[in-house]
């Protein structure tokens, strides 16, 4: 089980919000519980933790709406998120596709006993099969097997996976998907190295 503690405290406050009981699914959620059970949780965490604590704009959206906003909101969230996707100033979108695996494979960082300085990966087995060979991966995300081949290696399509990685709520509204590049977890360059393990046709996912 590849899955480590880190995706589960990225999941923690969509997974409050889904674990909701039946009934409750068509009221809204109150933003205020919602906080006030993460802060019960992660409170005593440290200092730099705290403001990831506290919901954005469209996190608290999500929430108000159990992660399935009607039209307007869906469309002011994508909006808002694509306002705050950077884009790599040399206009180019693949990196290296062997250091991508490792990043997708590493499921360091985000735990307040991890060490900040070391790089931290992307986690994408956690929730994506990614290769044929790697028997360990999560399913909470679509199989990415064969993405690049499949779009027949297209560079718009590489353009909108970095955006993708960059930030999964430009994209898709409300998504499970953390926003990796605007939380600052990837860098530019990392996130270059996953399109890359997306869209080389040598790389595990497209073999
Ligand atoms: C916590 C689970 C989770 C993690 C971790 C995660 N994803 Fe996702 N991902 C999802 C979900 C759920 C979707 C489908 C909904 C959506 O599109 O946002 C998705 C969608 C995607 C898509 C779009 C698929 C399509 O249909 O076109 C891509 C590309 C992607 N993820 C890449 C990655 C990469 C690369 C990583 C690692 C940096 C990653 N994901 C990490 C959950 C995750």
């Amino acid at each position: 089980m590849r899955t480590t503690l880190k995706a589960a405290g990225i999941a923690a406050l969509g997974a409050l919000v889904l674990a909701g009981p039946a009934r409750a699914q068509s009221t809204k959620v109150d933003p205020a519980v919602v906080e006030a059970a993460v802060k019960g949780m992660f409170g005593h965490a440290p200092a730099e933790w705290q403001e990831r604590i506290v919901q954005d704009e469209t996190q608290k959206a999500c929430s108000l709406n159990r992660n399935q906003p009607p039209a307007d909101i869906a469309n002011a969230i994508t909006a808002r998120e694509t306002k705050n996707v950077v884009l790599p100033a040399d206009g180019k979108f693949l990196g290296d596709w062997k250091s991508g695996e490792k990043i997708a494979q590493s499921g360091y960082g985000g735990r307040h006993t991890d060490d900040p300085k070391r790089e931290l990966g992307g986690n994408c087995y956690a929730c994506h099969q990614l290769s044929k060979t790697e028997l360990s991966f999560g399913t909470m995300g679509p199989s990415l097997l064969e993405y690049g081949k499949i779009r027949k290696y297209a560079l718009e399509d590489a353009k909108a996976a970095y955006i993708k990685i960059y930030n999964a709520q430009a994209v898709f509204p409300c998504s499970n998907m953390p926003r990796l590049g605007h939380n600052k977890h990837l860098n530019e360059q990392q996130i270059k190295d996953l399109v890359a393990l997306l869209f080389d046709p040598e790389s595990p996912v497209n073999k």
